[in-house]
């Protein structure tokens, strides 16, 4: 079985839950760093006030036992700390009039999927809408990837990501490094990939609050350690490019993709353009450049899997966006709640979480078995193989 995950819940309602499929068993899970992730979601500069209400921690009610996975699928909860303050508007059996009046929204955001969503599920009211397409679930999603991750680091593989522009500050080109990456501080307000950047990336921010505006921004993700082979060439839909591409685009506001440096490379010639391979007896095949973002025809070529992400900015803005009055159908500028002026420092997380998942099906896959150890031998004899290749 992959590694997969299924998520419900609404951004004011009770609580998020996740469960997460395809975990062997004899995961060692370390509950600290899976809430850590959660914490560093909900950091950055121009976040709304929500980020304050909320203390996201995963409460995990199968699929563990003694902190070890059981090969069963796991299911978490994460509570909405900010239920207390919306439970007359969102009471799963019985809402209060006069709160949901209060909270009725009825002239969608352009860039939200407010009216389509209306349209589509015939829902009059565009909170029922908003309230799952929420990047509140970002939140779920991140609890799975640190799951995901789990199963990685117990195979050598590690993620890390690091913002390198917000609006028109930093380099959306820029490739940093692995030990750029890993250098990225989670404290940084915009975890930054060059910290030179971060006076630029304040003043945006400052000058799209004040002029009740929002930004987007680009991301870079790598993972470090993913083995030779992860993926395949023969079909369109093992490809683990296009896999990747499907799981950063269904991220909230995420609009583009590259792998490595992919768009710059469109402007280029392909000698300038493809990492030249090379081989020495203590490195076996390698390369000196990646800016295949270690892709090969959808197959992982052990370089660092690097992906850029590029953010639109929040369509949620104070000064609005012309639009329509559903009850009405009159002009209405679109309505403005509690919301961020930028989440790329966060949706960073979010791609980790998303790459993690990806890379955990493609490694179940590959390496099988229903527990740790069996997946492990068979990893083992898989790169005692490559050695000898
Ligand atoms: C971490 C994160 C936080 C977000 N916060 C907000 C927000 O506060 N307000 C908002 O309007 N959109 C926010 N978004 C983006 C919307 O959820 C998204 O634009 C919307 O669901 C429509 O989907 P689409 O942009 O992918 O088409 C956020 C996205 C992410 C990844």
């Amino acid at each position: 079985m992959t590694f997969t995950f299924v998520t419900a819940g609404e951004s004011h309602g009770p609580s998020l839950t996740i469960i997460v499929t395809g975990m062997p068993a004899g995961v060692m899970l370390d509950r600290d760093r899976i809430n850590r992730d959660l914490a560093r979601r909900q950091h950055g500069y121009g976040r709304g006030g929500r980020m304050k209400i909320e203390h996201d921690t995963i409460e995990i009610t199968g699929g563990v036992r003694g902190g070890e996975t059981l090969g069963s699928p796991i299911a978490m909860t994460i509570r909405n700390a900010d239920y207390e303050n919306w439970r007359g508007a969102m009471d799963v059996w019985s809402v209060d009039e006069a709160e949901a009046k209060k909270r009725r929204v009825h002239a969608p955001r352009p860039g939200h999927v407010d009216l389509i969503g209306g349209m589509k599920y015939n829902r009059r009211d565009l909170r029922d809408v908003l309230e799952r397409a929420s990047a509140r679930e970002t939140a779920a999603r991140v609890a799975a990837g640190a799951i995901a991750k789990e199963l990685l680091r117990a195979f050598g593989v590690e993620i890390r990501s690091g913002v390198i522009s917000l609006g028109d500050a930093g380099d959306p080109e820029y490739s940093p490094t692995w030990d750029e990456l890993t250098a990225v501080s989670d404290d940084s307000p915009f975890r930054a990939v060059r910290s030179s950047d971060e006076a630029q990336m304040t003043a945006a921010v400052d000058a799209a609050r004040e002029s009740g505006d929002t930004l987007g921004g680009t991301i870079v993700v790598a993972a470090h350690g993913a083995p030779v082979g992860l993926g395949s060439y023969v079909q369109w839909n093992e490809k683990l490019d296009g896999r990747i591409a499907q799981a950063i685009l269904s991220i909230h506001a995420v609009k583009g993709i590259a792998i490595g440096d992919g768009i710059a490379g469109a402007r280029r010639s392909g000698t300038e353009v493809h990492d030249a391979i090379y081989h020495s007896a203590s490195r076996g095949y390698y390369r000196e450049s990646n800016r295949a973002g270690g892709l090969e025809g959808g197959v992982t070529n052990g370089e660092d899997l690097v992906v850029r992400a590029f953010m639109k900015p929040i369509s949620t803005t104070r000064r609005g966006v012309a639009s329509v009055d559903i009850e009405t159908r009159e002009p209405h500028r679109s309505q403005w709640e509690r919301s961020d002026i930028t989440a790329v420092p966060a949706c960073g997380v979010v791609c980790e979480a998303m790459i993690a998942v990806v890379l955990a099906g493609a490694m179940r896959e590959k390496f099988g078995g229903d527990s740790l150890g069996e997946m492990s031998a068979n990893h083992k004899a898989y790169s005692r193989g490559l050695d000898a290749y």
